[in-house]
């Protein structure tokens, strides 16, 4: 979603910003622009294709300078179009960038009408652009401080004035904004992905701050306009986006990575202990009595999924809840309860706010499992599991997604022993099938040709049905999200039991139905539900364990899963549905990396 990128130097500093947007681009963006400080003019260029396309776009105009502003958007208020791209400029003085969503711009946009301004386009943020350009008092940095007051909303936002030629302001509230100190010379950004290689020296910017960058000075106020002294961090970001490697897509690349993924989150685990989540653990994981897990996307079917270890495993009760929803809705706090966020960026404005809601009723056992140690969820949790990933590109989450649950399993086994329930056999086993995952993963990753056979039929179908029972129905929730987000055929999935209440009536010989089949105790239940669908001429595409006793045969057809992994099952089974989606989405020729309308990281609610 929207990334920032500004800059001010002593030289030409455009391709640092382009290569930020470069950096950023994983985010999602339908539109790009770039402004700069000019000849004591403000000069643009957008574009609503690729940064590459603005790169040679800006080459060819020779547009240069030392101070200015870039951005990717996300369309939300008003279509991507060129009129409707950041920079957005205000009386040819004021340009400004801007990541979130301004809930009263319709009310600032009447008033400023009113006062003569005429608006180029439809978004939020070019009200306050000319906000800013109508309180301008000769200081940006004290306008921009006011002009923030009068706002609603999530934002981040990037500025500068054509009569201020070396100085950028920034200012954040629920949108993430980092500045990074280089020497005589200063950055803004959304991450800091975005200026790996220009500087390591990060500043994370709080609620609320504004921040005046010069060539020599970066000078920062909270929201009550006092001084705040925000530790600089070295933060050693590498641009994830640079390598692809033998890869297509980088969503091929992270689902082949997913060994190495997982190793990584897992090692230096050389027993369950508390102190694996953070020092005060052991003291949290004490007074519990629940788990309350906050998520969104891929990392709610994480959640969902960690569900049914919690309390089958730690026998603790466990609510998972979307964080768009928690956040609005009312609900019975409980202090005795562990809140649990899981979130690859850590950035999710749904997920923060939802955070934020929990702690707000007295929810104070906050634990984050997430993959940016930097990220402001990891800033706000009183505990942290940092799952090692690394950069994940694609939007569609995979990577992300397994090592989330590595880590939920951990925490499963820390909660059981905290609570007595885990003998020091039990632990033993589990670590040892846990310190297997790399290896059973690979060995299923070696399915790819028969699963590129079945997704040349896929290729072909508007709708497919995903089914799996107890702890493999989120996989299949997981599964058709895969699916429906990058091919862009609409995918279901169901709770197998739960066929007969509905979905049937959709099954004809056109839906292909998809069932994840380990032999788990629920085997014989789910194989009645397959008949159900073959009964009504429906085609089965079941993965299934050796020991399932499920073999191919009219209208259904198996792919042999080479393992039954027990309680980590779902970690293999999500892992072929990944590669039906990836190569589904490449015989329809989408953009795999980038799908339309979708973000990777999504700042704004
Ligand atoms: C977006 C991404 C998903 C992700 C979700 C939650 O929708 O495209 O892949 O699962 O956000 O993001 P988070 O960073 O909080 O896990």
């Amino acid at each position: 979603m929207c990334g920032i990128v500004g800059a001010v130097a002593k030289r030409n500093i455009t391709p640092i910003l382009l290569q930020g947007l470069k950096r950023l681009e994983y985010r999602g963006y339908d539109s790009c622009g770039v402004a700069l400080h000019v000849d004591g003019m403000l000069q643009r260029s957008r574009s609503t294709a690729r940064v590459a396309e603005l790169e040679a776009q800006v080459e060819k105009s020779g547009l240069s300078g030392f101070t200015g502003i870039a951005h990717t958007r996300w369309a939300t208020h008003g279509a991507p179009a060129s009129h409707n791209a950041h920079p957005h400029f205000s009386r040819e003085r004021i340009a400004l960038v801007h990541n979130g969503i301004i809930e009263n711009h319709d009310e600032l946009r009447a008033e400023l009408k009113a006062a003569g301004y005429e608006f180029e386009s439809q978004t939020d943020t070019e009200v306050i652009a000319h906000l800013v350009d109508q309180m301008y008092t000769g200081d940006l940095f004290e306008t921009v401080q006011q002009a923030v007051k009068r706002l609603h909303g999530a934002y981040a936002i990037a500025v500068f004035c054509r009569d201020e030629p070396h100085r950028v302001v920034g200012a954040r509230q629920g949108s993430p904004l980092i500045v990074g100190v280089g020497d005589g010379e200063n950055f803004l950004a959304s991450d800091a992905m975005a200026l790996a290689g220009i500087t390591d020296q990060i500043i994370y910017l709080e609620e609320g701050d504004v921040v005046d960058l010069q060539l020599q000075r970066c000078w920062i106020v909270d929201s009550d306009g006092k001084p705040a002294d925000r530790p600089v961090r070295t933060v050693h970001a590498h641009s994830g986006a640079a390598e692809l490697g033998p890869y297509r897509h980088y969503m091929q690349k992270e689902i082949f990575e997913q060994p190495r993924a997982i190793g990584d989150t897992l090692e230096g685990v050389t027993g369950i202990m508390p102190e694996l989540f953070g020092d005060k653990a052991y003291d949290i994981f004490k007074k519990i009595d629940s788990v309350l897990i906050l998520a969104c996307g891929t990392s709610y079917y994480a959640g969902l999924t960690a569900k049914y270890w919690l309390e089958s495993i730690a026998q603790i009760p466990v609510n998972v809840e979307i964080a768009s929803e928690y956040r609005y809705r009312d609900s019975v706090p409980n202090p005795k309860a562990l809140v649990v966020t899981i979130s690859q960026s850590g950035e999710t404005a749904d997920t923060l706010a939802a955070l934020k809601h929990a702690r707000s009723m007295d929810m104070t056992n906050t634990l984050t499992i997430c993959n940016v140690a930097t990220s402001a969820m990891v800033r706000e949790c009183a505990l942290a599991y940092i799952t090692r990933a690394g950069v994940e590109v694609g939007v569609a989450s995979t990577k992300a997604f397994t090592t989330q649950l590595a880590a939920l399993f951990l925490l499963t086994l820390t909660l059981a022993q905290v609570r007595g329930r885990l003998s020091e056999e039990q632990e033993a086993t589990c670590l040892k099938a846990m310190r297997h995952l790399p290896v059973a993963i690979s060995s299923v990753l070696a399915l790819e040709p028969q699963i590129i056979a079945w997704a040349e039929e896929f290729a072909r179908k508007e709708n497919a049905l995903f089914l799996g029972r107890g702890m493999h129905y989120p996989i299949a929730l997981e599964g058709a999200l895969k699916l429906k987000e990058i091919s862009y055929i609409h995918a279901e999935a169901y709770p197998a039991g739960e066929l007969k209440h509905g979905p049937l009536a959709l099954v004809t010989e056109e839906m292909p139905v998809v069932t994840v089949a380990p032999n788990d105790a629920l085997i014989e239940k789910l194989k009645s539900n397959m008949q159900e669908v073959r009964a009504r001429g429906g085609q089965l595409y079941v993965f299934a364990d050796a020991d399932s006793k499920i073999a191919s045969s009219e209208g259904l057809h198996v792919i042999r899963m080479p393992e039954h992994y027990g309680k980590l099952s779902p970690i293999l089974h999500v892992i072929p549905l990944q590669l039906l989606a990836y190569h589904t989405a490449l015989a329809r020729g989408t953009d795999v990396d980038k799908p339309r309308n979708l973000a990777k990281s999504v700042t704004v609610e």
